[in-house]
């Protein structure tokens, strides 16, 4: 992969850029040089996160006074730990300007890039080696268009115009959106787990991703009459663009735990919805924990200790969101319910290693929706014959993406199900639960220089391999088939 770095140029920017804090800058420890700080390595993203940099967790705090506007500010605590030497930190941070930053408690000199959209921490943090960095920023939210479709990625605001109880916010970061409001080593090879505090004031609710742990009256500020604070607390990682945060008049609607997770544990169960939600709306996710169940029976145990949506008015797709996917009004239907819930275990357990590896994201949740199909006594033949003439009708390429554009079209959809109903054929129902399991699991990523993550992340090289070892040399066949084609392969 090392052909596929690319070099994150620092002298230059350094050289040419305002330093914020010249007096510190000039005591900073001397930086080895430029080339040595390189991004992860994207192939669809080249310039996001910094490769040997583990962010283990995040520990934010977010104050929202005005919601539905894009002012917020944030006091944010990073773990980090180098897998290798690094001669200095780097974070994708596009949101306000930084005012403090602390290193262990202490005073470090930093440099905001904002072209750049980078955070430079001017520390070095030897290879193995641990530091809590702490940055405390307010302002307005980062801007960021999607390159594809007609909406801004990250922090979203939703005004209230016909004053309902007040505006909202929230993230839809897929794929590198989180950086809009949190400095974050924004790569889903880097998954982290989150506690997350929010104040907000009175009668708006605020959720993120992870369980409850907290609630507390706020001390009145001028700026927080009457505000409240809620933590939650993320316990597995995940991807940065995974993380869920929602405030605004929110209405809470609890319903049974489902009995999915590891030993049968109960999941708990909590929607959210905007006020004025029809019943109609609300209804298909009534039937969550019966997808939940039909979903874990062949994917094994749901990965997380809740789940639910959140219901959003602004016009997006669906995302998502760890132990709360982000649902808008015209995407709440039971299809789409089922298509996210899969990401629960495919995209948010496990993990990708590069955007080019979208496809196992979105083929298997896609695959999901012909599993539900099956559940409701349909026959699930008709949804793949329909995913193969929509692909004969559109055109398809080989699953590997090989521009932004391609991220989210029908071949990352349509044909990466259709590969897996392809193995399914091939295998029997039998294997190909076990192969999902296995898969969900972990069982298909490689060994890595961060053992503790590395079982979550994974790309098509490694599933191609995992085929191989579960299934057998005919069904791996099968497979880089339909990854490698430039015709469709014939119809499973
Ligand atoms: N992962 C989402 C889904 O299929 C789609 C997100 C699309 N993201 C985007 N930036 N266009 O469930
Ligand atoms: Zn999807």
């Amino acid at each position: 992969r090392r052909s596929r770095w690319v070099r994150w140029l620092l002298a230059g920017q350094l050289l040419t850029g305002p330093l914020l804090l010249p007096v510190a800058a000039q005591t900073a420890p001397q930086l080895s040089p430029a080339a040595q700080v390189r991004s992860v390595g994207d192939t669809l993203y080249p310039t996001l996160g910094q490769a040997g940099l583990d962010a283990v967790h995040y520990d934010v705090h977010l104050t929202v006074t005005q919601p539905g506007t894009r002012a917020l500010s944030g006091d944010v605590n990073v773990t980090l730990r180098a897998r290798r030497s690094l001669p200095l930190v780097s974070l994708d941070f596009l949101g306000p300007a930084v005012t403090v930053a602390l290193w262990n408690g202490q005073p470090v000199p930093f440099r905001q890039d904002h072209a750049a959209g980078k955070l430079l921490i001017l520390r070095a943090l030897p290879a193995g080696q641990e530091a809590r960095v702490t940055l405390r920023y307010a302002g307005v939210a980062g801007v960021l268009p999607d390159p594809v479709f007609p909406f801004t990625l990250g922090w979203q605001a939703v005004p209230d115009p016909v004053n309902v109880g007040g505006g909202a916010n929230f993230a839809f970061s897929e794929p590198d959106g989180a950086r809009t409001f949190l400095p974050v080593n924004d790569h889903p090879s880097d998954p982290a787990t989150f506690t997350v505090t929010l104040t907000v004031p009175p009668g708006t609710t605020a959720v993120a991703s992870g369980e409850r742990v907290l609630v507390t009256d706020t001390p009145d500020t001028p700026d927080t009459p009457g505000a409240h604070t809620v933590t939650f607390d993320q316990k597995q990682p995940i991807p940065t663009y995974a993380l869920a945060v929602h405030l605004g008049p929110l209405d809470a609607v609890d319903s049974p735990g489902v009995p999915v997770g590891a030993g049968g544990t109960l999941v708990a169960r909590r929607d959210y919805f905007p006020p004025g939600t029809t019943d109609a709306v609300r209804a298909p996710y009534r039937r969550t924990g019966e997808i939940l169940k039909a979903l874990s029976d062949w994917f094994g145990p749901y990965p997380f200790a809740t789940y639910g949506s959140a219901v959003v008015t602004a016009r997006l797709p669906a995302l998502e969101t760890a132990t709360l996917s982000t649902m808008p009004v015209t995407s709440s239907s039971e299809r789409v319910i089922v298509h996210e819930t899969a990401h629960q275990w495919f995209g948010n357990r496990v993990t990708l290693r590069d955007w080019s590896d979208v496809w196992l994201n979105e083929g298997f949740a896609t695959y999901a929706e012909l599993l539900w199909t099956e559940h409701q006594g349909q026959d699930g033949q008709v949804l793949a014959d329909a995913w193969y003439a929509t692909l004969q009708r559109r055109g398809t390429r080989p699953l590997t993406a090989t521009t932004q554009g391609e991220m989210f079209d029908s071949s990352a959809y349509q044909r990466g199900a259709l590969a897996l109903h392809a193995l399914r054929r091939q295998a029997g129902d039998d294997a190909f639960r076990t192969f999902l399991r296995g898969y969900a699991q972990g069982g298909a990523a490689a060994p890595s220089a961060a053992p503790e993550r590395a079982a979550q992340v994974v790309g098509t090289d490694d599933l191609l391999d995992y085929t191989r070892r579960t299934l057998g040399e005919q069904a791996a066949r099968v497979l880089r088939d339909w990854v490698q084609s430039s015709v469709l392969p014939p119809a499973p």
